[in-house]
């Protein structure tokens, strides 16, 4: 999966929005839109938790250190006060994208796999470099409020982490066919990615 998403990767990496926000060119308000879209996004995808719970495919996957909604939620508070949910709706692409998260959580577990790995070891990997950004930009305490979506505080080791998950992954119980389908799913989440960045890029464009 990893070596198959390599080319959508470097695509999302090179977003001018993600490109901008990881450069600390852009503005607080630009970083709490973004975080909100992540909102929407991760309560698509531990929304469908508890109905998976069980699953011998997706089942496996969903360490409850992980999920990130009370997170989210704790760096909106700080970053749009206590009323930040009036009114807040997701741009387009983050409903699209949510919407496909919950259609394989309901329909297609693996595929909802495919979500969870894009997302969830991206965070754990180049995650990384945004809280960074974001604590040296726009003044953060370091691994606190507004940055807590980037800090697993129950993972202490995310190289170790992340090894047994690709170990999960290697051991699906799969058919070479269902794979691709997989990894083309995995595919499919990078560009929902992408797309997200765009429509941020064009609400934030850089005034330079
Ligand atoms: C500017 C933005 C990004 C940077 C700087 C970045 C950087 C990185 C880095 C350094 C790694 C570690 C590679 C390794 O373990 O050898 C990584 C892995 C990963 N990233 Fe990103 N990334 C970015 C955006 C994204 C996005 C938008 C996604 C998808 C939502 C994503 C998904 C992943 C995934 C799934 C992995 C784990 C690959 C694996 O180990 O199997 N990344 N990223």
């Amino acid at each position: 999966m990893r070596t198959a998403s390599h080319e959508q990767h470097t695509e999302a990496e090179h977003a001018p929005f993600m490109s901008d926000l990881l450069g600390g060119r852009l503005g607080v308000t630009a970083y709490r839109c973004y975080t909100e879209q992540l909102w929407f996004l991760y309560r698509a995808l531990e929304g469908a938790s508890g109905a998976l719970a069980g699953d011998p495919v997706a089942g496996p996957f969903l360490h409850p250190e992980l999920a990130r909604t009370a997170e989210l939620e704790r760096d909106l508070a700080h970053l749009g006060g206590p009323s930040w949910r009036d009114g807040l709706e997701p741009l387009p692409a983050t409903a699209a994208y949510a919407d496909r998260v919950t259609a394989c959580a309901r329909d297609w577990p693996a595929g909802y796999v495919a979500h969870h790995y894009t997302r969830y070891l991206g965070d754990l990997s180049g995650g990384q470099l945004i809280r960074g950004t974001a604590e040296k930009t726009w003044g953060f305490a370091r691994k606190g409020d507004g940055v807590r979506f980037y800090v697993f505080e129950d993972i202490a080791n995310p190289a170790a982490f992340k090894r047994a998950y690709r170990a999960l992954l290697d051991a699906l119980p799969l058919d070479d066919l269902e794979k691709q389908r997989v990894v083309d799913e995995c595919k499919l989440a990078f560009r929902l990615n992408t797309a997200v960045f765009r429509e941020l890029g064009e609400q934030f464009p850089l005034s330079a």
